[in-house]
């Protein structure tokens, strides 16, 4: 058993205590790889953003969860190495999907973790999302649970058409289970791919996708339900165009890939929404990146001449995201 604290890691108690009474949102980045870890790590402690290392079953297969957790201890020294006094960071299993991953992540040196039981029925998403509730509060351990379904496929996460959270459930299961916060389904999406063409119209200057507006009726109800309460939005990724040109430009093929406009999270994160999920961009942003770098040097072929850039294009990004668009710079002093 290794528990969180003793990695200086911190839970997400009171960091969405203080995100939801001040109007600004944390964000939960997701990562598989050191460039990844460095970028975020290294935009956090130059904003001083309390910030959210998610780790998906995806990121688990690919990396290894034991490395994951180690890069991830590793992130704290790194974090203080960079001036980042007191650094905020959070450790945190992105949809577990059973209460033994839950456990397993709770037993190693996670300080907050998701059970995922949206897909089953009501009162399973309660039953089980008590159990690991009351499993990882006694190593006061934070979990985030999920209600209603999102649409659009991630690391192993699917589900074909979304169902918006239902406000009435909302207070029901909040209580029921204990849960330290809520992810919602208003409308977002996990991927570069949120919305079909059709769902969208077409601006008519740039010809590009704009998308249909995220339910904000649905979440000011739940809000009105339950004052004060975390809520998370997954997919919230903006597919920003000028990553998704650069790819194409550079030999890529990502036709119509489409994302949540920032403006519409810039609301949400005024809210009670206080963990914002993005992961999409941070691909978009390296896989753009790598592809500009190799194409303007062809005898190129150290990973570090490619992976450098893409490192700052991604740290680019996240500080762009702390700043500009969730507001938690200056929170994590
Ligand atoms: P994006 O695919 O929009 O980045 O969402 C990531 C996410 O929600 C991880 O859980």
């Amino acid at each position: 058993m290794v528990s969180y604290k003793e990695l200086g890691l911190v839970n997400t108690r009171e960091m969405f205590k203080k995100a939801v009474a001040g109007g600004y949102a944390i964000p939960a980045f997701n990562f598989n790889n050191m460039e990844q870890l460095q970028a975020i790590i290294m935009a956090a402690a130059e904003t001083k953003s309390p910030v959210i290392l998610q780790v998906s079953k995806g990121a688990r297969n690919y990396a290894n969860q034991t490395l994951l957790r180690y890069m991830a201890e590793g992130a704290v020294a790194y974090a203080k190495e960079l001036g980042w006094e007191n650094p905020q960071i959070v450790l945190h299993l992105d949809h577990g999907d059973s209460f033994e991953t839950c456990k397993s992540c709770v037993d190693f040196g996670f300080s907050s973790v998701m059970i995922d039981a949206s897909s089953l029925p009501y009162e399973e998403n309660i039953a089980l999302t008590k159990k690991v509730v009351e499993y990882a509060h006694q190593f006061d351990v934070t979990v985030e649970a999920e209600l209603g379904v999102l649409a659009g496929v991630e690391d192993e996460v699917s589900a074909a058409e979304s169902h918006y959270t239902k406000p009435e459930e909302a207070i029901d299961f909040a209580t029921r289970t204990g849960c330290d916060a809520l992810a919602i389904s208003i409308g977002t999406s996990h991927g570069a791919y949120k919305f079909t063409p059709e769902q969208c119209t077409k601006d008519p200057k740039t010809g590009r996708l704009v998308p249909p507006p995220l339910a904000f009726d649905v979440l000011h109800e739940i809000e009105k339900k339950l004052p004060g309460f975390p809520i998370v939005l997954h997919g919230s990724s903006s597919v920003p165009q000028e990553y998704v040109d650069m790819c194409n430009q550079y030999g890529g093929n990502l036709p119509n890939a489409v994302g949540i406009p920032e403006e519409q999270l810039r609301e949400a994160a005024k809210s009670a929404v206080c963990k914002i999920n993005i992961d999409s961009d941070s691909r978009l942003a390296m896989t753009g990146a790598i592809r500009k770098h190799l194409a303007e040097n062809p005898s190129h072929f150290d990973p570090r001449q490619y992976l450098k850039p893409a490192r700052e294009e991604m740290k680019k990004m996240y500080i762009h995201k702390i700043v500009n668009v969730l507001g938690s710079d200056g929170k994590a002093e």
